[in-house]
């Protein structure tokens, strides 16, 4: 799709379709398209009594006229829309549009639309018009048409332009959390980051299972010691000429999460090719970085294993001494992500960043606290958790902070023969991961953990989502790091 601004009135404007948003105290918006077919539209929407309530749109055929079709896209209240309105709004129009067989669109939107909304409504339509098809030997009819030239009314080239960046990042995450664990192993994700570095002049190094041995990374070697592939550490890094700050991001990059000799019952097992979520939000992202002209250096970690049962496999009461001579009891084979993460985390902090975000779809637990479409978010700094969290209220990735405050809850991580123990009871589990991982964490380290279990992937479609995955996580923080460099310059 190819999106450009446009400055032209629209009465000029010919092409396949005219969306017009509208909200609800606007009704009549769409009166600036001449008597006619306003009349026209006007007539439509008061049969189908459309409301511009959020969500909904209304279409108009006008065979034989400059513009063909027209529809209304609802955006609800004025007082209560919110930018992630604005991303299922576009998103919803585009599907329309394609629906009606659409190649070449114009959208308008309200007066008072700002920079920041045209960017939502370019990444709502590129988000919307997301596919997964690779796999489908016959492209099924009424879902491979494609809207083409896309016209945004006064919209802005940078704003498009991050909108840009921010919508193929996400997309480009989907495909590969989408992509099935015959596929993407240890290796195959070691090549994607190859392709990577390459693409986008980023350094790159991959250490594979022998240099993990020397390296002391017991942690990640364990967990993917039954997986005919063996693990990797990937380190990506995008060093700008003269930074003035130095960021770390950390993936959890199980490639397949069968549980291990814990083995997980069949209908917790499904899904769990998306288990290497994290990664990919990595690898997104450092692709997306070095178009943005970030004055940061930014290191990208992914420890990279699958998760296998079999006679190389870790076991329950094992003890692993870890990269940090931290030594760990092994409760579960299943609470794997925190074992290869702990490894990943004492590396990035030897790097010494001023920063640490880490994205794990570490545990059910937090599923269960805070339902599938919501993120925990867990920080040892106040100032880093309520940042990152007012930039998802901008990006519509919805994420809630939890405490690591729990003295007594600490408690339970601790083992009665090693320094700890890497599973701790049901209650309060995502909490304990968290603290888990925390033990990993370098000594003035701002660190903030986001866990997106649940988040990665949906089941049905909604809004800008399709079914399966969601590349939740990358675009709030992509929009941090742009935020940072704002504050900062
Ligand atoms: N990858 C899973 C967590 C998960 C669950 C992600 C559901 C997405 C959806 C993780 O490795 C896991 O198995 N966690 C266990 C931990 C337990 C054994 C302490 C869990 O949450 O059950
Ligand atoms: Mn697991
Ligand atoms: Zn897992």
């Amino acid at each position: 799709m190819d999106i450009k601004g446009y400055s032209g009135s629209i009465s000029e404007w010919s092409g396949d379709a005219l969306a017009v948003f509208l909200n609800e105290e606007d009704l009549d918006g769409f009166r600036y398209l001449g008597e006619d077919i306003a009349n026209e539209i006007g007539r439509r929407a008061a049969e189908s009594s459309f409301k511009a309530k959020k969500d909904t749109t209304l279409w108009t055929c006008l065979f034989g006229r400059r513009i063909k079709h027209v529809f209304l896209v609802g955006l609800g209240k004025r007082s209560e829309v919110k930018l992630d309105d604005f991303r299922r709004a576009a998103a919803l129009a585009v599907k329309q549009a394609s629906k009606e067989r659409c190649r070449d669109v114009l959208m308008a939107l309200p007066k008072e639309a700002s920079q920041d909304v045209f960017s939502a409504i370019t990444e709502g339509a590129v988000l919307g018009s997301y596919r997964f098809t690779k796999y489908k030997t016959s492209a099924e009819n009424d879902n491979n048409w494609n809207v083409e030239k896309l016209n945004i009314k006064d919209a802005g080239d940078d704003a498009i332009k991050e909108g840009l960046i921010f919508a193929k990042a996400q997309n480009f995450v989907r495909d590969l959390v989408n992509e099935p664990g015959n596929v993407i192993n240890p290796l195959s994700l070691s090549d994607e980051a190859k392709k990577i570095a390459e693409e986008s002049n980023l350094e790159l190094y991959i250490y594979d299972e022998k240099q993990l041995e020397e390296m002391k990374m017991m942690g990640l070697l364990s967990v993917g010691g039954a997986s005919k592939t063996p693990p990797r550490l990937i380190h990506l890094a995008y060093r700008p000429a003269e930074p003035i700050d130095k960021i770390a991001f950390v993936g959890k990059g199980i490639t397949f999460d069968s549980g291990g000799l814990n083995i997980k019952p069949s209908d917790f097992m499904r899904t769990m090719k998306g288990d290497k979520a994290g990664a990919c939000n990595v690898l997104g992202l450092m692709k997306a970085v070095s178009e943005m002209s970030l004055p940061f250096e930014i290191h990208g970690f992914i420890g990279a294993a699958e998760n296998m049962p079999g006679g190389g496999a870790y076991r329950p009461d094992d003890v692993i001494r870890m990269r940090n001579g931290k030594t760990v009891e092994i409760d579960n084979t299943d609470a794997e992500g925190r074992v290869t993460l702990a490894d990943v985390l004492s590396y990035a902090s030897e790097q010494e960043p001023s920063v640490i975000i880490d994205m794990a779809t570490l545990t059910g637990a937090c599923v269960v606290a805070l339902g599938e479409y919501t993120a925990g978010v867990f920080s040892n700094d106040d100032d880093l958790a309520s940042g990152f969290l007012a930039v998802s209220r901008k990006t519509g990735e919805r994420m809630w902070q939890l405490p690591l405050d729990d003295e007594r809850l600490r408690k339970k991580i601790k083992s009665d023969i090693a320094d700890i123990v890497n599973a701790a009871g049901r209650y309060g589990g995502a909490i304990t991961a968290a603290m888990f991982l925390q033990e990993f964490v370098g000594e003035g380290i701002k660190w903030l953990h986001v866990d997106m279990a649940g988040t990665d992937n949906t089941k049905e479609e909604y809004g800008y989502y399709i079914k399966g995955a969601t590349g939740f996580g990358v675009r709030t923080c992509l929009a941090w790091l742009r935020k940072k460099k704002e504050e900062l310059l």
